[in-house]
């Protein structure tokens, strides 16, 4: 693998249908996700559930980059391996998360800007030097009564430009993730509304700070029908509406496009990614950056023993066998018997 800039490393990364592996969870979600196979939120146990997944066979060839937390990033395997020489080991690259977290923005109940900024130049000078190759950066949204607001989105969008630059003159790839939330019971148009509202705003604040597009990577929301909306829409329908927002937003020379799952069942995560490429015409890469829906069916079934391991590698392949072919518009429901 030689990548000598930005741009060849975005292309490496969505290159022939592969994806991003999300397994950059903070200490608190790894905890609520063991809460739910009954395993114990230790340095040890994050280590050896990442470690298990970065060794699956279906790695390789399907995931292109794998976003870590500050904690992964510095440790090894059992064997004494550094986790990012196992990615690489799978031709895969090793990213990682920089934001800070959320905080309540003043004036605006219920919503939330992503903080980081401060001392971001030296924490990228430190992940670079560690052979972090990209990195990512989330910013919430939420539909409800009134929102989002204009300065929800322009501040948090503001700040997904600043942290892109910053990332890009380190020699890394922003992944920005502008996610609007799927928690409500909005319509898919409300949905496509704030999604649009921020696409729009983002794009207009990337150029403005400089960001060079063809070395970013956009990780966004599917256009969906809230998780608690009484008339759900279809495959088809998220689709097609997901694809206009993003024609309508996206500039073509942005070489990939990876969405989050944000709690979507994962077959039909797979499912939307299929018929989008299916549908095709666009011009960038339509790919994946899933974390629960590709993680879910390997967690359960790792349940934190070493007997289960094999399987729950098979688990994780599995899911990034199928979402690759749903990258390349070749997924068929059939494929998910087994
Ligand atoms: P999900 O696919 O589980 O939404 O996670 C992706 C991610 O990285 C959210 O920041």
């Amino acid at each position: 693998m030689s990548l000598n800039n930005i741009e060849e490393i975005a292309t490496f990364i969505v290159a022939d249908g592969k994806g991003i592996l999300a397994a950059d969870e903070s200490n608190p979600t790894c905890g609520k996700r063991f809460d739910s196979i009954g395993v114990d939120s230790t340095e040890e146990n994050r280590r050896d559930y990442r470690e298990m997944l970065f060794r699956s066979k279906g790695m390789k060839g399907n995931i292109g980059g794998v976003i870590l937390f500050d904690e992964t990033i510095r440790q090894s395997a059992a064997d004494g391996t550094s986790l990012r020489d196992v990615i690489l080991g799978q031709s895969s690259l090793p990213g990682i998360k920089v934001d800070k977290g959320l905080q309540p923005i003043e004036g605006c109940p219920g919503e939330t800007v992503t903080v980081g900024l401060d001392g971001l130049d030296g924490r990228l000078k430190e992940y670079a030097s560690m052979g972090a190759k990209f990195t990512k950066w989330r910013a919430v949204i939420n539909i409800g009564e009134g929102i989002p607001s204009d300065k929800c989105i322009d501040e948090n969008m503001q700040a997904l430009a600043e942290y892109a630059k910053c990332a890009q003159d380190n020699g890394m790839v922003p992944i920005v993730e502008p996610e609007v939330l799927m928690d409500g019971n909005h319509s898919i148009d409300e949905c496509y509304e704030a999604t649009d509202r921020s696409l729009k705003s983002l794009f207009v604040h990337l150029e403005k700070n400089g960001v060079n597009i063809k070395g970013t990577i956009l990780k966004p929301n599917m256009v969906t029908s809230g998780k608690d909306c009484s008339e759900q829409a279809g495959v088809d329908e998220v689709a097609k509406r997901t694809l206009d927002c993003l024609m309508s937003n996206v500039p073509a020379e942005l070489p990939g496009i990876t969405f989050l799952s944000g709690g979507q069942p994962d077959v039909r995560a797979t499912a939307h990614l299929d018929a989008m490429n299916k549908i095709g015409g666009f011009p960038w890469k339509l790919s994946f950056s899933y974390g629960r829906a590709l993680q879910a069916p390997a967690l359960k079934a790792w349940e934190g023993k070493p007997e289960n391991i094999s399987t729950a590698q098979d688990e994780l392949s599995h899911r990034a066998e199928m979402n690759k072919l749903a990258s390349l518009g070749e997924w068929e429901e059939k494929f998910e018997v087994r």
